[in-house]
């Protein structure tokens, strides 16, 4: 059981889909492992360290000959697996509704490919589930970034010149990216509030200290779809829920906006006309700004001044820490994988619950439910 491990090759991708960690455990089953030179680099992890815990190192062709199993990232482009065993496994991130054209390839190409983000939200596949372990340390960062361009500090501080107040700060959809903004702030400091379409955040938003705020006037709504997401709200919440906002927003020093909703684009939360009452010198930080956008006019990987407010938003915020991202996203490999491993046949068996979830191609055809219909 050959396992290759490709540099990343997408534009600003600087995580890597393997530690030395990883690569010791992966041996521990009796697998072989191959890195391509620099494949760690902008991770903070060398050539040698990689070396050092058993796997082979060169070119990416050398490292794809042959290979049973392909963990990536971002998947690679389907010419860069020319070599692979005919009908490897390719696990990575596929982005499977944007980009319909790499799957179809995938499947004409013979592979198997295994979509990280369909991994099911089931306990036993926590482990297993990079939007988790990726939305973590993206909510960490959004929370640091906005911090280091707002013009004032975070906590209240009372000196001899006099005190400065506490930031305000609001965290829009608290998923796990908006709990982990949640906790971030508070720990700098601030005063944070939060809200979210799914009503059993309430009780998270309170047990982390912050206060919530949210849509008491519409009756009938839990805002929980399969899987624990939010499902798409009524025009009649989508008012009730602006008008809330608009109120709450004009007193905010800081929003971080982080709601997304499977399949479909970011949902518009912030409005110009909400942006233009707001202080000036404030910010706001579209995590969801790769997906569409949840605040009306930003753009990714820029800083955009409106009314005096700065709307910013990374357009892959979990390779701003890509040495911790990539550790956490490498165990998830393993964790998935090693949950699988047939030790008589020496290689992964996936059953049908995980393995259909998944799956996207498989013997030359493209095998999800999810994307047929
Ligand atoms: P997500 O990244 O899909 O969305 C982020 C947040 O935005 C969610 O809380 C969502 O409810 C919220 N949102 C959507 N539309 C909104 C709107 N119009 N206004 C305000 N907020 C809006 O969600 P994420 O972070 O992936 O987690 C969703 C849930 O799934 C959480 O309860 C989490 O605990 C659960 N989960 C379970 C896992 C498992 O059991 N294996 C793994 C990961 C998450």
């Amino acid at each position: 059981m050959r396992i290759a491990i490709l540099k990343e090759r997408a534009a600003g991708e600087t995580r890597v889909a393997a530690t030395p960690e990883t690569v010791k455990k992966f041996i521990g089953l009796g697998a072989t492992l191959a890195v391509e030179q620099g494949a760690g680099e902008s991770a903070s992890i060398s050539d040698s360290a990689y070396a050092d815990a058993g796997a082979s190192l060169g070119s990416a062709a050398d490292v794809v000959k042959d290979a049973d199993i392909v963990l990536g990232v971002q998947a690679p482009d389907v010419m860069t697996l020319s070599g692979a065993k005919p009908g490897a496994w390719v696990a990575a991130l596929f982005d499977p509704f944007g980009q319909k054209e790499r799957v179809e390839a995938y499947a004409k190409a013979g592979f198997e490919a295994l979509s990280m983000e369909f991994m099911p939200r089931i306990t036993r596949a926590q482990s297993m589930d990079v939007l988790s372990s990726q939305s973590n340390l993206a909510g960490y960062k959004a929370v640091l970034a906005a911090a280091n361009e707002y013009g004032r500090a975070f906590p209240m501080m009372m000196t001899a010149a006099g005190t400065v107040q506490a930031a305000r700060v609001f965290i829009m959809g608290v998923g796990v990216a908006g709990l982990q903004a949640i906790a971030t702030a508070k720990r700098l400091g601030a005063q944070v509030s939060a809200t979210d379409v799914r009503s059993a955040t309430r009780e998270q938003i309170q047990s982390l200290g912050a206060k919530p705020i949210f849509v008491e006037s519409v009756a009938g709504i839990e805002g929980e779809g399969s899987g624990g997401y939010a499902t798409e709200m009524s025009e009649e919440y989508q008012k009730a829920q602006a008008e809330l906002v608009s109120g709450h927003i004009a007193k905010q020093d800081i929003v971080i906006t982080t709601a997304l909703i499977p399949g479909r684009a970011a949902p518009r939360l912030i409005s110009d006309e909400q942006i233009a009452t707001m202080k000036p010198g404030s910010v706001i930080f579209d995590l969801a700004v790769a997906q569409g956008g949840n605040v009306e006019g930003s753009v990714p990987d820029q800083v955009v001044e409106k009314h005096g407010v700065k709307i910013m938003g990374f357009s892959n915020t979990p390779a701003h820490l890509a040495a911790d991202t990539s550790a956490l996203f490498a165990r998830n490999h393993f964790n998935f994988l090693s949950a699988f491993w047939d030790k008589e046949q020496g290689r992964p068996v996936l059953d049908e619950e995980i393995g259909n979830a998944v799956r996207l191609t498989k013997g030359g055809e493209i095998v999800n439910e999810r994307l047929k219909g």
